[in-house]
């Protein structure tokens, strides 16, 4: 099963009324709507990449952004999309000057900071797999770990 992955949310979720949301994402998911990232699990970034990003991310976004820009990360609902802006359109006095694995790499520190556990793989700078990846599910699961 694609989404078994959501089951240990599912409770919780649905205490917080925010079950619905889940069913109707999983429903648009079936049909070929993979808008809905779903949450990953635990091992997608290393703590190396993460460490490399957050580097990154000192010297390349913090001038401008200050720590602003983990907050904006934790409402794109997957990965992919912050990926094609920021890839793009930043750093703002130099876009798209970097290369893809940095912003990957940036991708890796920014996940960290809302609470993905780290493991063995990295991110990847690959649409696909930023796709299946969701700040917001990471943020809300990571929140809920909080509580
Ligand atoms: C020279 C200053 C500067 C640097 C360096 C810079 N940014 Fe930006 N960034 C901006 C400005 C200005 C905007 C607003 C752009 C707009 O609205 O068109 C912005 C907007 C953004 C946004 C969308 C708005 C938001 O808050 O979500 C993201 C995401 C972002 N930047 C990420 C990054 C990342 C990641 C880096 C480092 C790779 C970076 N920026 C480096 C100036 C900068």
């Amino acid at each position: 099963m694609k989404h078994d992955f959501l089951l240990p949310l599912q409770g919780s979720l649905m205490r917080t009324g925010l079950g619905a949301v889940v069913a109707i994402g999983l429903a648009g998911a079936a049909i070929g709507q993979e808008a809905d990232a779903a949450p990953v699990e635990g091992g997608l970034v290393t703590a190396e990449q993460a460490a490399r990003g957050d580097a990154l991310y000192e010297q390349r976004c913090a001038t401008c952004h200050g720590a602003d820009i983990v907050d904006s990360f934790a409402s794109y609902p997957n990965a992919a999309l912050f990926f094609g802006y920021v890839s793009t359109a930043m750093p703002a006095d130099a876009p798209g000057s970097m290369p893809p694995q940095q912003y990957a790499d940036i991708i890796a520190y920014l996940m960290t900071e809302i609470g993905q556990p780290v493991g063995t793989e990295e991110v990847a700078a690959d649409q696909a797999a930023l796709a299946e990846i969701s700040p917001a599910a990471i943020k809300a699961a990571n929140a809920e770990g909080d509580q």
